[in-house]
C-alpha cells in the first residue's frame, strides 16, 4: 500500500483512459470495470484514472461511471473492486499535459496501461452533393473510408506559453496534431516511469494508440508531419500514429523509440523519479494500436435526423460485408480493453502468426460479424498490409474479410517504405519533444 493508501499488488491494475466523458472513451472506461471483474480473481483490483477537460465533465463521468458499475456488477464486495478516479488534461495545452503528468507521477504506484482515446476531428462541415451522391452510389465505401467531410487548413493551437510571465518564442504547434498525437505523445512519454513499474504476467506498461480505420498513407507527407497544409490534418495525425505504434519496435527507430523516448527516468519535468534506474533497461513500455471500427459518437457533430440516417447506412454496409461497422461504442471499445487488459501469453499468442511470418506488430480493430457478434481483427492497412507480413494473408480469416478497394498485397519494397517513414516519425517526434521540452522549462522557471 502506497502512502496515499494505492495498493500495488501483481493483481492490483491502474489503466489510464484519456477523453473518457463521451463516446468511446466513457465505453472503454465501463468494459474495462466489466472485462475486469469477470476475468480476474476475487482479490484483484482495478483502478481506473481517466481524464475530461473539466471539474463539471470529471464529476459527470464519475456518477455515470459509477451507475454503470452497480447496475452491472453482481454485489457491492465487487463493485468496491473497481475504482474511477478522475483527472484533467487538456491535450492543446502542453503545460495542461505537464500538469496532468506531474499530478499522475505523484499521485500513483504504477500504470499498466495508458489508452490515448481523446480525438478532435476538426471538421468544419461535410460536403452533402458528394456525401449523398456517395451514399446512394457506393455505400459499403464511402461509410467506411469518407471524402466528403470538410477541414479548414492550417489550425493552430493556441500559443502555449502566453499565459507565462515571460512568454517564450514557439514554433508553429498544429491544433489537431495537437490534441489527437503530440499531447498523447509527452504524456506517455512524461508517464513512462510509471509504466515501468508494471511488473507481472502483463508488464511492463503498454502504450495503446488509438487510431482509424481511416488512415491511409495517401493522407501523410512526412515533410510536414503535423498536417498543417493538409485538407485531411485529422486523418494526417491518425496515420502519423500508425508510423509510431507500429514502427517502435523496430530496430530503424531504435534510437527515437527505445533510447530516447523511453529512456529516460525523469518525470517529463526533470525530476528524477526514485528506484527507477534499475527498471530502465529491462523494463521498455510496448506500444499497440487498436481502432474502433466506425461507430456513432459526436466527434463527427450531426442533428438527431441525420444521426439516425447515418445509422441506416451503417446498417446497410454492415448487411453489405462490412466488418468494420461496430456502431455501439461499447462493441467498439473491445479492442482497446483486449490490449490492456490481457497477459502478454495472450497478445503473444494473438500476434504469433505474424511474427513467424517475419511481421511485426498488427493493427487492431473492433470489428463485427453480418449479425453483430463484436470481434478483433487485425486491420489490413497501407505500406503495412496485415501486420507487416510480406506476400498473401498468412491467417485465414483476413484472406477471407472484405477489403479496401484496391488493396494489394504488400511488397518487401513498400514494407521497406514503410519503415523508413516509421523512423523519420519518430526522428522529428523526439525533436519537437525535446524542443518543447525545452520552452516549457523556460516558461516555467520564469515563473
Ligand atoms: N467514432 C468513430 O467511429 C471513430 C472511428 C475511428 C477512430 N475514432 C477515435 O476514437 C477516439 C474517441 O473518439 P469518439 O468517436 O469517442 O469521439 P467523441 O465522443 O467526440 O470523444 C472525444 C473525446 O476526446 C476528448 N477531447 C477532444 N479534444 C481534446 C483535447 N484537446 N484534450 C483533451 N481531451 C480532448 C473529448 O473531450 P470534450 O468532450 O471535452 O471535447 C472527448 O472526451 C478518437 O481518437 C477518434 O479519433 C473514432
Amino acid at each position: 500500500m502506497t502512502e496515499k493508501g494505492f495498493s500495488q499488488g501483481p493483481e492490483d491494475k491502474y489503466v489510464l483512459v484519456t477523453g473518457a466523458n463521451s463516446g468511446l472513451g466513457f465505453s472503454i472506461c465501463c468494459r474495462l470495470a466489466d472485462e475486469f471483474l469477470r476475468s480476474n480473481a476475487s482479490s484483484a483490483t482495478l483502478s481506473i484514472i481517466f481524464t475530461t477537460r473539466s471539474a463539471r465533465k470529471a464529476q459527470d463521468t464519475t456518477r455515470r461511471l459509477e451507475a454503470h458499475l452497480r447496475s452491472s456488477s453482481s454485489s457491492p464486495a465487487e463493485t468496491s473492486r473497481v475504482r474511477f478516479l478522475p483527472e484533467s488534461v487538456d491535450l492543446g495545452s502542453l503545460l495542461s499535459v505537464r500538469a496532468c503528468s506531474r499530478k499522475v507521477t505523484a499521485t500513483y504506484p504504477k500504470l499498466d496501461a495508458i489508452i490515448l482515446n481523446a480525438g478532435l476531428g476538426g471538421w468544419s462541415g461535410i460536403d452533402w452533393p458528394s456525401a449523398i451522391w456517395g451514399v446512394c452510389t457506393d455505400l459499403l465505401h464511402q461509410v467506411t473510408w469518407p471524402n466528403y467531410k470538410i477541414s479548414p487548413i492550417g489550425i493552430l493551437a493556441d500559443n502555449q506559453t502566453a499565459n507565462a510571465p515571460v512568454p517564450q518564442s514557439e514554433p508553429a504547434l498544429g491544433s489537431i496534431f495537437c490534441a489527437n498525437v503530440f499531447g498523447h505523445y509527452m504524456l506517455a512519454h512524461n508517464v513512462a516511469p510509471l509504466l515501468k513499474r508494471a511488473t507481472g504476467f502483463s508488464g511492463p506498461g503498454r502504450i495503446i494508440w488509438v487510431t482509424s480505420i481511416e488512415a491511409t498513407l495517401k493522407f501523410f507527407d512526412v515533410d510536414d508531419i503535423q498536417g498543417l497544409k493538409s485538407a485531411t490534418p485529422y486523418e494526417s495525425s491518425k496515420q502519423l500514429t500508425d508510423l509510431l505504434a507500429l514502427t517502435a519496435d523496430e530496430p530503424g527507430s531504435a534510437p527515437w523509440a527505445v533510447d530516447s523516448f523511453f529512456a529516460s527516468d525523469e518525470d517529463g519535468a526533470g525530476q528524477l523519479v526514485e528506484d527507477d534506474a534499475a527498471y530502465v533497461a529491462t523494463s521498455t513500455p510496448t506500444m499497440h494500436l487498436a481502432h474502433p471500427g466506425i461507430c456513432a459518437t459526436s466527434i463527427v457533430p450531426l442533428a438527431l435526423p441525420l444521426i439516425w440516417a447515418m445509422m441506416i447506412a451503417f446498417y446497410g454496409a454492415r448487411w453489405l460485408g462490412s466488418p468494420w461497422h461496430t456502431m455501439n461504442t461499447y462493441l467498439a471499445a473491445i479492442t482497446p480493453v483486449f490490449l490492456a487488459l490481457s497477459s502478454n501469453a495472450q497478445l503473444d499468442d494473438a500476434e504469433a502468426p505474424y511474427r513467424q511470418a517475419g511481421g511485426g506488430r498488427p493493427k487492431w480493430g473492433s470489428g463485427t460479424t453480418r449479425g453483430g457478434a463484436e470481434k478483433i481483427f487485425c486491420t489490413e492497412t497501407a505500406g503495412w498490409g496485415y501486420a507487416g507480413v510480406v506476400g498473401t494473408p498468412v491467417v485465414k480469416a483476413d484472406e477471407l474479410r472484405r477489403r479496401k478497394r484496391g488493396a494489394t498485397d504488400l511488397t518487401a519494397e513498400q514494407k521497406e517504405d514503410f519503415l523508413e517513414l516509421g523512423r523519420q516519425s519518430w526522428k522529428q517526434m523526439e525533436e519537437l519533444r525535446i524542443k518543447w521540452d525545452a520552452i516549457l522549462d523556460e516558461a516555467e522557471q520564469a515563473q
